[in-house]
């Protein structure tokens, strides 16, 4: 068998210049280095070559295998950036590739407008943390230390030790309102606040309940504040988020940390049930301004917290409050 090395070694160049990914460049590869390739072949043929003729074809084979190989890793590194044949011919008159823009979740969503409205009130936001200590979460709030809420049944304890206290560990909150003892061991009145956060209870999860969920805790003290103003605010809160048909009641209840206390309930025109809770509320009890560190008898002052959740899953009949959390994008791109 003769070969023509001049031809071989123009179409191995052209075979390499049309390599245009790497699926191609293995099947380049194949084709003249494989073990079945054609420049085993030649290799093979130099048992049956002419003596003469041996020495020229050995190193045409040599001279082509080092080709081979050279271009193999050129064309490696090229493929890259060089576009092969397809993507060469690039045609600008395509439409493009819109980019998919997110949005904020349906729960950032509420926080931030119930948030809104309450700056509109003349409200400020602040945030605390969800590490809290035991005297945050309960004592200041005038939590007794058997009340039920403070078992490990109902708040997640850390394994770590709350340096400021003798035999306490740190906790996750449990509701949102520790932050209204951070904000007053931090000002004086008059002040008014709003806290929005993540909580945390170890509930089993369901259609309505979830380890973790969010609340709004909201804070205003001063002298002089009285329980219509609490009805007044919360009302004007709730026309701004319902639409002004809502219909609203205040019913009795108890919080510790609040005296009197009341639980808000609302109705609506094309509402399934006749009443929903939406939210916990009271006039700041004087224990906890106490806590606080509050001169006693100077201020009053109302607080409430909302569950956001709730308030989200009412406001859009959503039937389950996983959905929230599952993260799934035909629920989340309906919002
Ligand atoms: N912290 C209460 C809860 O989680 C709600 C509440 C806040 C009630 C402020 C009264 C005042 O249920």
């Amino acid at each position: 068998m003769s070969w023509d090395f001049q031809q071989i070694k123009q179409t191995l160049r052209e075979d390499a210049a049309a390599v245009a990914s790497p699926r191609e460049l293995e099947d380049f590869r194949i084709k003249y280095l494989g073990r079945k390739g054609l420049i085993q072949e030649i290799y093979a043929s130099l048992a049956d070559a002419p003596k003469d003729q041996k020495p020229i074809i050995g190193k045409e084979a040599n001279d082509l295998k080092k080709m081979a190989t050279a271009l193999v890793e050129e064309r490696k590194q090229g493929i890259g950036s060089q576009p092969g044949k397809a993507q060469r011919q690039l045609d600008p008159t395509l439409p493009g590739v819109a980019p998919r823009v997110g949005h904020k979740h349906l729960l950032t969503q509420t926080i931030e407008e119930i948030c809104d409205i309450f700056e509109g009130l003349g409200f400020s936001i602040q945030e605390g943390p969800e590490v809290e200590t035991e005297f945050n979460n309960f004592t200041a709030l005038n939590i007794p230390e058997d009340h039920p809420s403070r078992d490990g049944f109902d708040t997640f304890y850390t394994n770590v030790k709350d340096r400021t206290s003798k035999d306490a560990n740190l906790l996750l909150r449990s509701h949102t309102s520790p932050g209204q003892i951070r904000i007053m061991q931090e000002h004086t009145p008059p002040l008014a606040v709003v806290i929005p956060g993540k909580v945390y209870r170890p509930d089993a999860v369901d259609a309505s309940h979830s380890f973790m969920f969010h609340q709004i805790e909201g804070l205003l003290v001063d002298k002089d504040v009285k329980f219509s103003h609490l009805k007044g605010l919360l009302h004007a809160f709730c026309k701004k988020l319902f639409g002004p048909d809502i219909k609203m009641r205040f019913r009795p209840h108890f919080f510790p940390f609040t005296e009197p206390s009341a639980e808000v309930d609302i109705s609506w025109k094309g509402g399934k049930k006749e009443w929903l809770e939406i939210m916990g509320c009271g006039m700041v009890h004087p224990k906890v301004f106490e806590y606080a560190g509050y001169p006693k008898g100077k201020y009053t002052g109302l607080a409430f917290g909302l569950g956001v959740e709730r308030m989200t899953m009412l406001k859009y009949g959503i039937p389950d409050i996983r959905l929230f959390y599952e993260n799934d994008l035909r629920f989340l791109e309906q919002f």
